[in-house]
């Protein structure tokens, strides 16, 4: 009998998993991964701004049209949205859990002076805060238009203009994707060494295509603000 209420208080193979610091890198390897796709197809939409008007409304009204007949008006859209609204929250989760847990297992915390966490973790925790923030001010900006006066709904062209034809528009943006660029850059290197994909043949290769990814993110974004402000785009 005894026996048996010990086996029943053995936790889950999931909670196991979710409580180690390695399950929690996993986590955030996982979610990561998920975001940095959406980012891919967000910016390579963003650039539709190109080719006019037409092509860049054309392309927000497509997804919303994503899936008909089979789903219904806006119904994949919203399967991304709570999709990435899991991973951006497991994300923001499991890095503060692991950060707490740093701080707590550093061996002189009743030291005053605490040693400074390395360049790459302060890195990736202030990108990850000022990355939240602009989200939620991305989406209040040109999802909602709740903190964007004049904002048409249906209307992404002219929106994102009137956003990049201020300056704090400008300067929010490009910090922002300055930052996502730095945070992607750390942050696949991280995921493949959690995911165990590196080996001493392969790092330089996954160097380089974290490299690479966060350069063609952060330009093809920036590039969009950058072509309201000189006119290309108008
Ligand atoms: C210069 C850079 C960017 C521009 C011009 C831009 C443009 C836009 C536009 C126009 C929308 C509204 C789309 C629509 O309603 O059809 C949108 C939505 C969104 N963007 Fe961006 N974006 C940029 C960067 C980013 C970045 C870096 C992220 C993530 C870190 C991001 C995440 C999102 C999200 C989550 C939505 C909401 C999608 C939805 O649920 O409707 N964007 N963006």
């Amino acid at each position: 009998m005894a026996l048996a209420t010990r086996t029943d208080r053995r936790p889950s193979t999931t909670r196991t998993l979710w409580d180690s610091t390695v399950g929690k890198k996993t986590v955030m390897a996982v979610s990561g991964l998920i975001m940095l796709g959406y980012l891919v197809a967000h910016m390579y939409g963003n650039l539709k701004i190109f080719f006019g008007l037409g092509a860049f409304n054309d392309y927000a009204h497509w997804l919303r049209t994503l899936g008909e007949p089979l789903l219904h008006y806006e119904w994949a859209l919203w399967i991304i949205r709570v999709v990435l609204v899991a991973a951006v929250v497991l994300h923001g989760v499991c890095a503060y859990q692991l950060s707490r847990r740093d701080i707590a297992a550093r061996p002189n915390k009743y030291v005053h002076k605490r040693p400074r966490a390395s360049y790459a973790t302060r890195t990736m925790r202030w990108g990850g805060i000022i990355l939240a923030l602009f989200i939620v001010w991305h989406i209040l900006d040109l999802t909602t238009g709740t903190v964007h006066s004049g904002f048409q709904p249906g209307h992404p062209y002219q929106n994102v203009l009137e956003t990049f034809s201020t300056w704090y528009g400008n300067v929010i943006y490009i910090v922002a994707m300055l930052a996502l660029g730095l945070h992607v850059r750390h942050g696949f290197w991280s995921a493949a060494q959690t995911l165990g994909v590196g080996s001493a043949a392969r790092d330089r290769v996954l160097k380089g295509t974290a490299n690479l990814l966060a350069l063609v993110l952060t330009a093809g974004f920036i590039a969009v603000p950058v072509a309201v402000m000189t006119g290309v785009v108008s």
